[in-house]
């Protein structure tokens, strides 16, 4: 948004120019070179490339819903809905993509008979999505503790609904598991993407309790080799395991 805004006053100077010397403007014109600058600022300001067509393509969208006259409401409940379910990946830099049946059995397996403590044990999905794994333990592992944790409200609501109908006694928490302590838990299963490992096995290291494990699903981190490595589905994308 700053960058479509940083773009619209050279947009607005290069239109004036072509103006002042009688070449035709319309808002096609207006829309493509807006999004051209747009595009151009976010390559000089090195941010992914996929947002490179989404600067090009934003103005030519807003054209266009002008142009079939869709309600303005309409671009407000989709912003809230974008805004539900990314909530902050601008920040954490870790979208939603879920995990499929042949991992959350993988993960079933790895879970221990008994916790440290000789008590249920304790599994946590930090960044529980939709919350499919969460809900796939409980229903296979009624003896075991499982919780989920999630940033973005519209995927919480959704695991929790699920959770609530379901009858599961998989608890679902919306807020941040950076700030949730991990010596709670046996087991604790992250989904995430490389962004977001080194601060993870920072984490890890400091809070886990010897006895527990870290499961990564695809992410590996730098820090340590895995202690043991699984290939959980057909298509061969492992299943990372830290022992502590
Ligand atoms: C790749 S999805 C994995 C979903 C689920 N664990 C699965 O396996 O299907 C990652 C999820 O982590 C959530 N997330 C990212 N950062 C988070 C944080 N700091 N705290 C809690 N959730 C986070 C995202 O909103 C997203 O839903």
């Amino acid at each position: 948004m700053l960058i479509q805004c940083g773009a619209l006053p050279l947009t607005l100077a290069i239109i004036y120019v072509m103006a002042s010397f009688r070449f035709p403007v319309d808002y096609l014109t207006v829309a493509v070179l807006q999004g051209l600058l747009a595009a151009a600022l976010t390559w000089k300001l090195a941010l992914a490339p996929w947002w490179r067509a989404i600067q090009l393509l934003f103005p030519l969208a807003v054209l266009t819903a002008l142009a079939l006259h869709l309600p303005s409401w309409l671009a407000g409940a989709v912003f809230l809905l974008l805004l539900g379910w990314y909530w902050s990946t601008f920040r954490t830099q870790v979208p939603y993509y879920p995990s499929g049946p042949a991992v959350w059995d993988a993960v079933r397996q790895l879970l221990p008979r008994q916790g440290r403590d000789g008590q249920a044990p304790r599994a946590i999905d930090i960044g529980s999505g939709l919350g499919g794994l969460s809900l796939y333990l409980a229903r296979v592992r009624p003896d075991a503790d499982i919780c989920g944790i999630e940033l973005a409200p519209l995927p919480w609501l959704v695991s929790w609904l699920r959770a609530r109908l379901a009858g599961s006694r998989a608890r679902f928490v919306r807020g941040d598991y950076e700030r949730l302590d991990f010596s709670q838990f046996d087991l604790v299963f992250a989904y995430l993407s490389p962004a977001a490992m080194s601060g993870l096995w920072r984490k890890a290291v400091a809070e886990m309790c010897p006895g527990s494990m870290l499961v990564s699903y695809e992410f590996i981190v730098k820090e340590r080799s895995p202690d043991s490595i699984i290939d959980a589905t057909e298509g061969g994308v492992p299943l990372y395991i830290w022992y502590f």
